[in-house]
This record gives structure tokens, sequence and C-alpha cells, in this order.
């Protein structure tokens, strides 16, 4: 397993949208294993392949205390959503920045496993948050562009200063 290097927004290549999986093979599942240990390193609770630079429709999330609760998505659709939660999210990509977005406060999802099989998960609370949050990163988008400019701007900057004083 290896722990992999997470892209910082604003980078560029946080905006690629990613491609569907065509074959789940012992390469995606080494994938997931180095996502998971970069996840429980880091520590996050989800993290999407865009975020460590492979633009592929995979996401593993595990929102359990304990962490021993992984659960891998593979080209997930959201079948469903229902209802609205205002939810405070952080993310790895963009490190000490935790803003209140809306999101849907039920869904349901398809994806297939580790071993390409279809499962239908519904969702609700944190992990429906999650899993809403770690989609979006596939089609390029990280959660503070939900934001207005004027904060989007204020977040770039303090990004920036937070960077030049670990450097
Ligand atoms: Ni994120």
């Amino acid at each position: 397993m290896a722990i992999l290097p997470i892209l910082q927004y604003p980078d560029e290549r946080l905006h690629k949208v990613a491609k569907k999986v065509e074959n789940v093979d012992g390469s995606i599942r080494k994938l997931v294993k180095d996502m998971a240990e970069t996840m429980y390193t880091a520590p996050g609770i989800g993290l999407a392949a865009t975020q460590v630079d492979r633009h592929i429709r995979l996401i593993v999330i595990d929102v359990s205390e304990t962490h021993d609760d992984l659960r891998v998505f593979i080209n997930p659709e959201l079948l469903k959503t229902e209802g609205k939660e205002e939810h405070e999210e952080g993310c790895l990509s963009v490190p000490g920045i935790y803003e209140k977005i809306n999101r849907a406060e039920r869904v349901t999802v398809r994806a297939l496993d580790e071993n390409g099989k279809e499962f239908t998960l519904d969702a609700e609370g944190l992990l429906a948050v999650c899993i809403q949050h770690e989609m979006d990163h596939l089609l390029g988008k990280v959660f503070v562009e939900y934001l207005s400019h004027l904060k989007q701007t204020r977040i770039r900057a303090k990004l920036k200063k937070h960077r030049r004083e670990i450097l």
C-alpha cells in the first residue's frame, strides 16, 4: 500500500472530469487500497480518485468513528435525492476550511464495489453528504465553489498565506 499525494485547491487538475471505470481489475483494487490508506492517514472520511490525480469514477468513504467501515463506489450514479440539509463540510484538498453547504438530505446511489458487483444504497446524514461531496469531485467540482466569489477569493488568499507560512 502507498500513501498518495493529494492535490491541493486551487490546482487545475481538481477540475478534470473523471471517466467511467471500464474494468474493475487488480489495478483498480490496488488504487482502492492506496486511496483508503491515504484517506485514513490524512485523516479524512472520504476521498475521490480526482484528488489523487487519477481521473476515473472511483470514491472511497468511511464515516464510522471506528474507521472500519470502508465503502467503495465505482461509477456511482445518484438514482434519487430527497429533502434538503445544510451541513458544515471540509475537504482534504482544501485544508483548514470548513463551510456550510446545502445538500440533499437523503440519496439513493447505485455503484459497483471493488469486486465489480453492483449495489444500491440508501443513505442519509453524514454518509449522504459525503457521497454528494465526493461525487462532485468526479465532476471536477470542489465544495468551496458553491460559495460566493468573494468567499472563494478569501479562501484562496488564506490558503496561499498558510502555505507560505509552512514553507
Ligand atoms: Ni473533498
